[in-house]
């Protein structure tokens, strides 16, 4: 059987964190759809034309160096924009979500386009400032020289693309539970996450009984 758990929510809002500990949590695999946009956005850096390069994508490719810079967050926001680029990282996903015993991905429309099917769906979410002060301090601890404020009018502006593209734009589907962080440590904020996806099972085996 498979049971699929769609986390989607703006950028630094700890969807990643959350998913790593509902997979864990579940025992089942977590895929990190960021990760596809930006190895994209990787490439078009590099010169690649944006639809071949996610049409031509690999598995090593989510594994290559620097996809968790601001730079390739930009670049990965601007190629999530094109139908195309979206359209072949579907199948990929989907199967990913269907694999037996089941599994987390998270994205920005993972429960309002990929998997609209998903048996438990979660918007995570918080303030601006928070995710912004967030991406902040894990740049800084990784040794990134930035300023508060460049972040912060990143993340803005990426959450504005995000949000206002024909394609999948971002928005939580309308049975999504909405988790908003913004007051939540990451204990608390996965503790909210497994119950939400408990009361899903509980609702969906009596549904079968
Ligand atoms: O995947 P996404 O961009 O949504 O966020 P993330 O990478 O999971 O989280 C961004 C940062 O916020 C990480 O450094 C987390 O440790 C932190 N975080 C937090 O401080 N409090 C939470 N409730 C969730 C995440
Ligand atoms: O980690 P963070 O939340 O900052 O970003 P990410 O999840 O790695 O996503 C990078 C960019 O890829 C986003 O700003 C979106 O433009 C795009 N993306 C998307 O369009 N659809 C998804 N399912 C996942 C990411």
């Amino acid at each position: 059987m498979s049971f699929t758990i769609a986390i989607d929510g703006p950028a630094a809002a700890g969807k990643g964190t959350i998913s790593k500990a509902v997979a864990a949590h579940f025992g089942v695999g977590h895929l990190d759809t960021g990760l596809l946009y930006r190895a994209v956005g990787r490439r078009m850096l590099d010169g690649v034309e944006p639809i071949e390069a996610a049409q031509a994508l690999v598995a090593e490719d989510l594994e290559a160096e620097g996809l968790r810079s601001p730079e390739v967050a930009q670049a990965a926001s601007k190629v999530a924009v094109i139908p195309e680029v979206r359209a072949a990282l579907v199948d990929f996903q989907r199967a990913y979500a269907r694999r037996s015993g089941g599994a987390v991905l998270d994205g920005r429309d993972i429960g309002t386009v990929i998997c609209p099917e998903a048996e438990a769906k979660l918007f995570v979410t918080a303030s601006a400032e928070v995710r912004a002060r967030r991406r902040f301090d894990e740049l800084q601890a990784a040794g990134v020289e930035v300023d508060y404020d460049t972040v912060l009018a990143e993340t803005r502006e990426r959450d504005a693309r995000d949000a206002s593209r024909a394609d999948a734009p971002l928005r939580p589907a309308e049975d999504a539970v909405i988790i908003d962080t913004s007051e939540l440590d990451i204990a608390a904020a996965v503790a909210r996450a497994v119950a939400a996806v408990d009361l899903r099972r509980a609702i969906i085996q009596g549904d079968g009984e």
